[in-house]
């Protein structure tokens, strides 16, 4: 006989009850770490002055080994991520096509030992990013604070700013409330299993109101980050190195190891398509895509969160459940329906922002190079290279009970 996949242990993926795949944790590094910490805090105005590469230059190379729980690898991934955006993007006109092994040995390290690709990922510019902004109030619960944004900013930001800590925080306060629905959903899996009709129409319900509840936590982004400053200030610094001919890196990005071995990298820039919460939530409920363009996006998750979408994949859906407990049961079909509308608004609302943010301030860029005599170059793609505005449609529209 056949045995039945297994339904995962949301805490064998280095996933959070409460904060979902968001960092639990808001750790400082070891003293040790204090050459890259102190980088970090400088940052801004090492951008600013363009001294980074200098100072990078000549820091010592640190080893992993001091890294001692997930929570630590994840902020070190993150400060080292930060500053190889900040080597490479630190002279916009001319980018550097190498990283040395002064942070780049320590970097693959950590990404291998992560299971991620070699570049700042979304998993590191908000999903780990996140610290108190004041630690008056002891030790706060992470899934308290991260529903506030007056008591959280970024552990490492490219400019300083309000703009850039709402850029970086409003994805993990959306993912860390969204992020309670995990194992809320495998329960329901689970209880179906032992051949029982789980009780779906409560579980459907909260899922309406905490999709309602990220959708409005999106407001946020809108009060807190102006989209001139987010498309030339914050941005470009995250561009990643895949396709940037164009920018000035025509073979990617070399990084150097400690032993003379180099890894040659192209890899796409952060982008919240590589969430796993909102592929989890896909397959979940039974929504299927006709682009698997986000699947290509899966290495730039860490391993763990990959192999937990591989895992929940081999499960059936809410809708499987539905089709076989309730197939006419008008209040449990209305209530799923519910449920995918509020998803699907949340993914309206996130066009809107895509619209501000990126198409409106690209049109008025190519505008003002065409009155200068230019010839303009329309940069509205995603970081992760789509053609944002038609791809997030059919994602949209695709959010339809199947
Ligand atoms: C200035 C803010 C934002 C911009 C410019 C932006 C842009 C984009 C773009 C262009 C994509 C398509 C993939 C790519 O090519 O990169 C994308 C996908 C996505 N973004 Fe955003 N985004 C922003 C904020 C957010 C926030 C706050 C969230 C909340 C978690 C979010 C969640 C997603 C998700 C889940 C996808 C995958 C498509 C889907 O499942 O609907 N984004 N975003």
């Amino acid at each position: 006989m056949l045995s039945r996949p297994q339904i995962p242990d949301a805490l064998d993926y280095d996933l959070d009850p409460q904060t979902g795949f968001v960092l639990s944790q808001a750790v400082d590094l070891p003293e040790y770490y204090r050459p890259w910490c102190q980088l970090c805090s400088d940052l801004p105005q090492l951008l600013q002055t363009r001294t980074l590469r200098a100072r990078v230059d000549s820091l010592e190379t640190l080893s992993p080994e001091h890294l001692v729980g997930p929570a630590y690898w994840k902020r070190a991934y993150l400060v080292l991520g930060y500053l190889t955006q900040a080597y490479i993007w630190q002279d916009k006109t001319n980018p550097s096509p190498i990283i040395p092994a002064s942070i780049g040995d320590p970097f693959i390290k950590i990404c291998n030992h992560l299971g991620t690709a070699p570049v700042l990922s979304y998993a590191g510019s908000s999903l780990s990013n996140w610290m108190p902004l004041s630690d008056n109030n002891g030790h706060p619960d992470p899934a308290e604070i991260l529903t506030d944004f007056s008591r959280i900013k970024s552990y490492v930001t490219f400019t300083g700013t309000r703009d850039e800590d709402a850029f970086n925080m409003v994805p993990s306060m959306v993912e860390a409330t969204g992020g309670k629905l995990i194992t809320l959903l495998l329960d329901i899996i689970r209880v179906e299993r032992t051949g029982h009709a789980p009780d779906l129409l409560p579980v459907l319900q909260i899922c309406s109101s905490t999709f309602k509840r990220m959708a409005e936590i999106l407001s946020i982004l809108h009060q807190n980050c102006n989209p001139d400053f987010f498309y030339h200030q914050i941005r470009p610094m995250l561009a990643g190195s895949a396709g940037a001919q164009d920018k000035g890196l025509p073979d990617g990005v070399t990084i150097y190891c400690s032993d003379g071995s180099v890894v040659v990298v192209r890899c796409v820039g952060a982008s919240a398509g590589q969430s796993s919460l909102f592929q989890f939530y896909d397959h979940v409920l039974g929504v299927e895509h006709g682009s698997k363009m986000l699947v290509t996006m899966r290495p730039y998750m860490p391993r763990l969160h990959r192999e937990f979408l591989g895992a929940v994949e081999a499960l059936p859906s809410l809708r499987d459940i539905v089709d076989c407990h309730y197939p006419d049961d008008g209040e449990v079909l209305a209530a799923f329906q519910l449920a995918l509308d509020a998803l699907r608004h949340f993914r309206t609302k996130h066009i809107a922002i895509v619209s501000r943010y990126i198409v409106q301030p690209a049109a008025a860029e190519a505008k003002r190079m065409l009155a200068d005599g230019l010839q303009p170059v329309l940069e509205e793609k995603g970081t992760a290279g789509s053609k944002p505005v038609p791809f997030l449609k059919q994602y949209r529209d695709e959010t339809v009970p199947i």
